[in-house]
């Protein structure tokens, strides 16, 4: 029987129009906690207290330093992950498209990647609440919380907030690249959180190919993957990538 690391490296090798769907434990071998499972982030701390909308703007000072300065000192100096470079190495070979992330730390696009849809806002710039300037995360002085702008208001990254929607056109590319691709990567994503969750369904409605790389099983597991890949993703993508540079070196 073919290996699983082989059976997928044989469908990437044909497909033309792969899609990648991240989520935190794709960061997870740069540093950063995931939310949900083991070490995750929610365990310590109330999503509903800190992560929403309604949470922040009664109590910025709160959120700032429970949650955002924490993600700020991780942020600031993560780098990309075995498993980021085989996502842009997979793009420079012409296989992957897209990536979908609900991951707001730019990884994606620090290991190369092109085209990169965030679907969960990103950390790397903040608004102000009042006059709506941006500011770059980098430059903002965290001496006291929350930060302020020049004109006095209140800074908030460009993270979506629970309670909050979506960016329309990250949905709406995101249902698009889903519903045209002929493969889909589900990698790090323990697929709790809709809309994302729905992009795999929506690609495998469609007929994609739905891959999946996660050391634990997920609610798309024996849904709709057709091919599970237990384990880190830091591991599973430079053997997935050796085995499919090998295939596509064999005329
Ligand atoms: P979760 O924290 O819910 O899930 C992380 C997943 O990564 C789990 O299924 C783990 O098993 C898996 N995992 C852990 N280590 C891994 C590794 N080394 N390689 C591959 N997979 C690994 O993260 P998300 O699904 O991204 O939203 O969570 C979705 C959203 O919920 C986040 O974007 C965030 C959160 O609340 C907002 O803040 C709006």
């Amino acid at each position: 029987m073919i290996q699983p690391i082989e059976h997928a490296a044989e469908i990437l090798s044909t497909a033309r129009r792969a899609v990648a769907l991240t989520g935190a434990g794709i960061s997870v071998e740069s540093g950063i906690p995931p939310f949900r499972g083991k070490g995750g982030l929610w365990e310590k701390i109330d999503p509903m207290k800190v992560a929403h909308i309604d949470a922040f703007l009664k109590d910025p000072e709160t959120v700032w330093k429970l949650l955002i300065k924490d993600m700020k000192r991780l942020l600031d100096t993560a780098r990309p992950n075995p498993g980021h470079s085989g996502l842009a190495d997979l793009e420079r070979l012409g296989i992957l498209k897209t990536v979908i992330t609900q991951n707001v730390d730019g990884l994606h696009q620090m290991a190369g990647n092109s085209d990169v849809i965030e679907f969960h806002g990103n950390f790397a710039w903040q608004s102000c609440l009042d006059c709506n300037r941006s500011i770059e995360t980098s430059q903002v002085d965290l001496t006291t919380l929350p930060p302020r702008c020049s004109c006095g208001g209140i800074l908030r990254p460009d993270c979506v907030f629970f309670g909050e929607l979506i960016p329309q056109k990250a949905l709406i590319r995101s249902q698009q690249v889903s519903a045209a691709c002929d493969v889909m990567l589900v990698i790090g994503t323990s697929a709790m959180v809709q809309p994302a969750a729905t992009m795999p369904f929506i690609a495998k409605d469609n007929g994609a190919f739905i891959i999946e790389i996660n050391p634990e099983a997920t609610p798309l597991t024996s849904r709709i993957s057709n091919l599970p890949l237990l384990g880190d993703a830091g591991s599973i993508m430079p053997r997935l990538l050796k085995a499919l540079r090998r295939r596509l070196a064999t005329p």
